[in-house]
């Protein structure tokens, strides 16, 4: 999906929504069809408060791979369910949304990297998870922001890589481990959309507030950042820090939790450039929702499908991370 297409805008830092009785029919539904509910966090608050595990993009794969109920139902965009679905070919993967893209993912076709592969003879491809099946069926290991460093400095100083398709997650990996990776020239539109001046701003006006960032971020933000991490190493980071304020740097949905489990500290999060209401939002991420939950496990439906042949040879390279993990 373009970027263009993108669904309208849900502000995340409004109120969860969803009656009781919607709530208890989820829940009777979730039962009777033996499912478990993953949900990422950037999920709206209601969806992440009703799932059976939150987590980033490893912890969600990571889980998956061990769950024995027949239905796992992946709150999260689309390559998470394709992701779990490679993972568990014999269970039903439902996506509440199933047209829930990622602009990142749209940046990297399959047949574009192939091409990119055939002239960068003898490189090693590792791509990030935010991919489609067909882009890690052309891929040798898979990795999230939580492992990307360690498994990239896994491979030897000489070896050749192409990395893709996050460009930032990739300069943010070659500056940490002093790499020249080749890199696909794909982003995120939610992390590119951050505003520097306004962070140069908010630092001035608190300077004891740590600034938290992913490393899908651009570069001049990580760069003014205190900590770069995954969803789950902020949120842990905010947890063991004794500071009590801090600035985050990435989609809005992760404050629900940092709220959560922090109740002590303030969360405040660092705008986009065009900000009405200061949060920052991917809004394929909030096309879940829980009428769209009940209806996925009332019906059955939508359900992930991936070519096996596409998922035989995906499932190697997700398989390699998860032993790297
Ligand atoms: P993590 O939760 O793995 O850090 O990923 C962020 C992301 O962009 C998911 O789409
Ligand atoms: Fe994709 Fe960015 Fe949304 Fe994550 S936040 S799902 S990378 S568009």
């Amino acid at each position: 999906m373009d970027v263009e297409k993108a669904p309208g805008k849900h502000c995340p830092e409004k109120k969860g929504g969803g009656s009781e009785a919607l709530k208890k029919e989820i829940l009777e539904l979730k039962k009777l069809r033996n499912a478990v509910i993953l949900a990422h966090y950037y999920q709206r608050e209601e969806i992440q408060e009703l799932a059976d595990y939150i987590g980033d993009s490893l912890a969600l794969a990571q889980i998956a791979s061990r769950l024995d109920a027949p239905v796992i139902v992946l709150c999260g965009v689309h390559f998470m369910g394709e992701t779990a679905k490679i993972l568990c070919p014999d269970k039903t993967v439902l996506v509440p949304d199933i047209t829930a893209g990622c602009s990142l993912a749209d940046s990297c076709h399959a047949e574009d990297l192939k091409k990119f592969i055939e002239s960068h003879p003898g490189h090693t491809v590792i791509s990030y998870v935010n991919t489609s099946a067909a882009v890690k069926a052309l891929t040798d290991v898979v990795v999230t922001s939580s492992n990307a460093r360690k498994i990239v400095d896994s491979f030897p100083k000489e070896e050749k890589i192409i990395f893709g398709p996050d460009r930032n997650l990739g300069n943010y990996i070659n500056s940490v481990t002093g790499r020249q990776m080749v890199l696909w020239d794909g982003a995120c539109h939610v992390h590119e959309q951050f505003s520097v001046e306004k962070l140069v701003e908010m630092k001035r006006e608190m300077p004891d507030a740590v600034v938290l960032a992913h490393p899908e971020c651009p570069k001049p933000l990580v760069m003014l950042a205190d900590v770069v991490g995954s969803t789950a190493a902020l949120l842990d980071y905010a947890r063991k820090s004794d500071k009590k304020k801090f600035i985050v740097a990435t989609e809005s949905g992760i404050l629900h939790e940092m709220r959560k489990s922090c109740p002590d500290k303030e969360f405040i999060p660092l705008p986009p450039s065009d900000s009405t209401c200061g949060c920052n939002e991917c809004s394929f991420m909030k096309l879940n929702t829980l009428e769209k939950l009940r209806d996925c496990l009332r019906d059955m439906n939508p359900a992930v499908e991936v070519d096996s042949e596409v998922a035989h040879l995906a499932r190697l390279p997700i398989d390699r991370m998860l032993a790297m993990s």
